[in-house]
């Protein structure tokens, strides 16, 4: 799917694994960041990851609808090869953690999978709780992350949620965006004012630099004729390092139609296109440019992360070379470290390129 983690980054990563893996490196590894959505209750955010992840299979709608942390790794799979008889393989499935053993290929049953376990676990009025539900996608097209489905934050109590309900969400989100390792995706409606965002709060809170924190604005589609988001986007209001990203998901009536993710994503496309305030600047609108700054994002963060493995890499490696000269062995050992050693430094090379001249494009609205 276009909307997906793109194709590149996916086959980095997988070169990279294969590099370490061919070296025989266990404790080296490409350990990439958890993606967090984080903001107030039907802000979106369950719309957001579905577009990025490019699969309908998220419980969304008006209310509480997400009550428990969903912890979503996406894992790539080589495609196998095809079968003699000529059936096609079914390529792409999800396994939930509290169903060993069970794929599920149909990602409707996925979802109602999630709706069944959110209520077995919480009731069915309202209740929220920090137990996660574990899911995981393989699949060819996606690249080996994870993200996660938060509740959103919410100050008033309905149905069976205690009254200090506030502050357990809070508690619940803070475990998971606290996290260094976190990329937070601050979801904020358009139709709000950002100064109230308390996703924006409470990611500042974490990440005061924001330096893993991308603002995304929602339901542009609903704002007031004549109003915009211009002067968010051009940093003039509540300046965040990596941006914000202006998005159309679908709306309750597109998801009561079943309006699928590829048709929602050609109206989106058109909304930018039809729209004054944004024509001029297309190529920072929309999910498909999300995804993008998402990608340079885990690429940098790659890029970051590749010195200390390196760097540990030829440790082990200087270790065990001195081992084996004094047992008088061979030191052929030694080549292969420095053959992994190059290919991190070829990436390290690349990224930089690629990353600066994209950042630099993105970064022209601000
Ligand atoms: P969450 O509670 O933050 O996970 O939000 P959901 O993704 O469940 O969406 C809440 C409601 O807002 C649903 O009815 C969505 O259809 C609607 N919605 C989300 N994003 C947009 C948008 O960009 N435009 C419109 N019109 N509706 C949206
Ligand atoms: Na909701
Ligand atoms: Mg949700």
């Amino acid at each position: 799917e276009s909307t997906g983690l793109g194709v590149e980054l996916v086959s980095i990563v997988n070169k990279l694994q294969d590099a370490f893996a061919a070296v025989g490196s266990n404790s080296a590894q490409i350990d990439l960041p958890q993606i967090c959505v984080l903001g107030s209750q039907s802000s979106g955010k369950s719309s957001v990851l579905e577009n990025i992840v490019g699969r309908d299979f998220l419980p969304r709608g008006s209310g509480i609808v997400t009550r428990r942390p969903l912890v979503l790794q996406l894992i790539n799979r080589t495609p196998s090869a095809p079968s003699t008889n000529g059936t096609p393989r079914q390529e792409e499935w999800g396994e939930f953690l509290h169903l060993p053993g069970k794929k599920f290929f149909d990602f409707n049953e996925i979802r109602n999978e999630i709706v069944r376990d959110t209520e077995a676990k919480t009731g069915r009025n309202a209740g929220i709780s920090p137990l996660p539900i574990n899911l995981r996608i393989y699949s060819p097209n996606v690249l080996t992350l994870t993200l996660v489905d938060l509740p959103g934050l919410t100050k008033v109590p309905v149905g069976d949620q205690p009254r200090d309900i506030e502050k357990q969400i809070r508690d619940m989100l803070m475990t998971y965006i606290s996290r260094p390792a976190c990329i937070i995706l601050a979801v904020t409606p358009a139709n709000q004012d950002l100064a109230n965002s308390e996703g924006l709060k409470m990611a500042r809170e974490v990440d005061p630099e924001g330096l893993r924190t991308i603002g995304v604005l929602t339901k542009i589609d609903l704002m007031d004729t004549g109003t915009n988001v211009v002067d968010i986007l051009a940093g003039r209001v509540i300046p965040l390092r990596l941006g914000y990203v202006p998005v159309v998901n679908r709306g309750q009536r597109d998801i009561d139609g079943n309006r699928s993710i590829s048709s929602a994503l050609q109206k989106e496309r058109q909304f930018f296109e039809n729209h004054p305030s944004y024509r001029a600047n297309i190529k920072f609108c929309g999910t498909p440019f999300l995804a993008q700054k998402l990608n340079n994002t885990l690429k940098a963060h790659i890029r970051n992360t590749l010195p200390t493995i390196k760097s540990s890499i030829s440790q082990q490696h200087q270790k065990l070379w001195m081992e084996l000269q004094m047992l008088g062995g061979p030191v052929s050992a030694a080549n292969s470290a420095n053959v992994l050693s190059s290919v991190i430094t070829e990436f390290t090379t690349e990224f930089r390129t690629t990353i600066d001249g994209t950042n630099a494009a993105s970064l022209s609205l601000n």
